[in-house]
């Protein structure tokens, strides 16, 4: 570890196109704010900020797409977004966002140094351009074939499925997103960083030294840098963003991958207006990136690049603890197909249980590998671990001393080698949590924190106070039970960066002190004589129809997914008029309409076909009717199919339905008045 300073601990900043999700916390919110949290117990100077990013191509579409402005879609999601971490605990120092104006004069400011410093290559290109709609289509305006993997979907920045990153150029076969028009080459001028220049610094940097960095990040970073770096645009023919402040670049903004992270500058700067230097500029401090790792190209490479070539003091990273992604139920989250548990809701569902999520999402982070998110692991984890492991030793500490001691903590007698075993163990603990943070191990650092909670229910199991107190030896049970209240009191502390607000509900039951991480691992937390309050649980159960709830609203999702994703069957072979005209289709109104019993599916008609002889016909479409809604309503049916029996119930024909996106089924009839037994021809 660096000597330093002081830290600066930065979040991705969220796109304002959507409310976060669960892998957006359990990749950068929650480790970034459990980072923070521990290294301000343990006193040091420390700032997190975040905000909202408020340019880019995603949110100019979903404000195109819902008839409201660009300004009107981040406005809304900011709020949602600053709101709702602000009530899972995401202690931010400040969570602004990127078009206040002080960011755009940060970061025009930014663009204008590079250029007057000759550090842009100005060139000129083809790109895609919609006649129809009269524009350059940037990046996520173009959809089409990854020239790499063959996705028919891909975007003109990026490739979901494998992860490229394109030029919109790239893609074989482009479409519009705005039009759907195949696009045209027009001509366009725009200003690119030229990595290359910094190839050998950023080499150097990253694979010479910080080989301690994350496997996962390391490798990403040596694969760019192996394949040789290439000058990127750092501007877009675009209305929304930071207009590019040159002359004659009307119409021209800056790419939001260059304005967005230097609103992590404009930020700070926001937050201290007097100090915020020393955070970028004073060798003894140091910034920790946390991202998501499709952002790792960005910080490693990219914004680097951009912060050596503006040069003035500005330092690079000091570490860039990436997480990879998190599944929701074996399949990908995705913001556009809702296939997410979203924060907000979250809150909204589960009052009052941030720290529950805060847990399991630390537990099941995805650190070194893709994860999965199940709503069976979030019950299981809170009611076998947080309700029956930790609430249960706390519970059991509070209601025994109260029993024993009227609520005062009682002061310890001798130690024997038990309570001494108790304590080398929590310095164990307390070394290996303290490392773990210190790495970036946020769920083996989980583990120990929990191991408290564990020894304290192994301890009470081996002493048994409760069997003491019948021999009437008191001032064993008074040793045993200050024991447990320090070991409760270790736990707000050690717990305090994942679990806030049971930590604080803790230290508040146990009168304790202002918790500090040097008091971890003390025998005198909680000190004798010290009054505590009447025990309340800090977790309880969830049952199993909470759970339920959730996974039928994911099954609901599901379904809409499908419908949304139908396609109308490809047409089928040639064929003839001939062959048409074997089949006999009429129309015929329906007379009578009744359920056929014991066949949920089965309707039985009958149908005044013109003959004067009732026709049978036997249609498996009772899901979607009331049989009398039918009684009176034209309808065409095949009349030259010859009978069968159908439960029981002989049917002259079939009637004739048209299949939905959902598998349900519409009658098929004539939009006006027919003599019954016409044909359709
Ligand atoms: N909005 C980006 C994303 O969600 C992250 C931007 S991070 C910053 O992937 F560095 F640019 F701010
Ligand atoms: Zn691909």
């Amino acid at each position: 570890m660096n000597k330093y300073k002081r830290t600066l601990v930065t979040t991705a900043l969220p796109y304002a196109n959507g409310p976060v999700h669960i892998g957006h916390l359990a990749g950068v919110y929650i480790p970034a704010d459990i980072y923070t949290r521990y290294l301000r117990l343990k006193g040091e100077d420390v700032i997190m900020i975040g905000g909202s990013d408020e340019h880019g191509v995603p949110i100019t579409i979903k404000a195109k797409a819902e008839g409201v402005t660009p300004q009107d879609i981040v406005d809304r999601y900011h709020k949602i977004i600053k709101d709702s971490m602000e009530e899972l605990g995401i202690s931010f120092d400040i969570y602004s966002r990127t078009t206040t104006p002080l960011h755009s004069e940060t970061a025009s400011e930014f663009f204008r140094h590079l250029y007057d410093k000759g550090e842009f290559v100005e060139k000129t290109s083809m790109q895609l351009y919609d006649e129809k709609a009269g524009q350059f289509l940037a990046d996520r305006y173009v959809t089409g074939e990854c020239p790499h993997c063959h996705n028919p979907h891909a975007y003109g920045d990026q490739c979901e499925k494998c992860g490229t990153s394109l030029n919109a150029t790239d893609l074989i076969n482009p479409h519009s997103a705005i039009t759907g028009n195949v696009p045209v080459l027009r001509e366009t001028k725009h200003w690119y960083l030229p990595l290359d220049k910094w190839e050998k610094a950023l080499s150097h940097w990253i694979l010479d030294e910080h080989k301690e960095w994350k496997t996962n990040v390391y490798g990403q970073c040596k694969s760019w840098i192996d394949l040789g770096l290439q000058p990127r645009a750092v501007s877009r023919d675009l209305d929304w963003g930071v207009p590019v402040p040159v002359e004659g670049a009307e119409g021209k903004v800056l790419y939001v991958w260059f304005d967005a992270p230097i609103g992590y500058i404009s930020n700070t700067k926001e937050l201290l207006p007097d100090t915020w230097e020393k955070y970028w500029k004073d060798p003894e401090s140091r910034v920790i990136n946390f991202i998501g790792k499709d952002n790792i190209v960005f910080h490693c490479i990219v914004f680097p690049a951009m912060l050596m070539a503006y040069g003035d003091g500005y330092q690079l990273p000091d570490n860039v603890p990436a997480n990879e992604f998190l599944n929701l139920e074996g399949d990908k989250i995705s913001t556009s197909r809702n296939w997410a548990v979203w924060l907000h809701e979250y809150l909204r569902d589960f009052e009052g249980k941030q720290d529950v999520l805060r847990y399991v999402l630390t537990a099941n982070a995805p650190e070194t590998k893709d994860n999965d998110f199940t709503w069976a692991d979030f019950q299981q984890r809170n009611n076998s671990e947080l309700v029956a492991i930790l609430g249960n030793f706390v519970n059991r500490a509070l209601v025994l001393t109260h029993k024993y001691f009227g609520g005062v903590v009682p002061a310890a007698g001798e130690l024997t080698e038990t309570e001494k075993n108790v304590y080398t163990r929590l310095a164990e603990i307390k070394k290996q949590l303290s490392d773990n943070l210190d790495t970036f191990h946020f769920r083996e650092a989980l583990k120990e924190a929990m191991n408290i909670a564990r020894l304290g229910n192994q301890y009470l199991q081996e002493t048994e106070p409760w069997k003491t107190v019948k021999t009437g030896d008191m001032a064993r049970v008074a040793t045993i039970m200050h024991t447990v209240l320090q070991l409760c009191g270790n736990i707000a502390i050690a717990f305090e960066p994942f679990t806030p607000f049971m930590s604080d509900k803790l230290a508040s039951l146990l009168n304790m002190e202002p918790m500090t991480w040097a008091q971890l691992g003390s025998d005198d937390i909680v000190s004798a004589g010290t009054e505590i309050s009447q025990p309340e649980l800090l977790f309880e159960k969830i049952e199993d129809d909470t759970i339920q709830a959730q996974l039928d609203r994911l099954a609901r999702i599901k379904e809409e997914n499908k419908v949304k994703a139908w396609r109308p069957e490809p047409v089928q072979a040639p064929t003839d008029f001939d062959t048409f005209m074997k089949l006999d289709i009429r129309v015929g109104t329906v007379t009578e309409c009744e359920r056929v019993p014991k066949a949920d599916k089965l309707l039985r008609f009958s149908i005044d076909d013109g003959t004067g002889e009732p026709r049978t016909i036997v249609s498996g479409i009772a899901r979607y009717y009331d049989p009398a809604d039918l009684v009176g309503k034209q309808v065409c049916f095949i009349a030259n199919f010859p009978p069968r029996r159908l439960k029981g119930v002989d049917s002259q024909g079939m009637i004739l339905s048209a299949e939905n996106a959902d598998g349900s089924l519409v009658v098929v009839g004539p939009t006006g008045p027919v003599a019954p037994g016409a044909q359709v021809k």
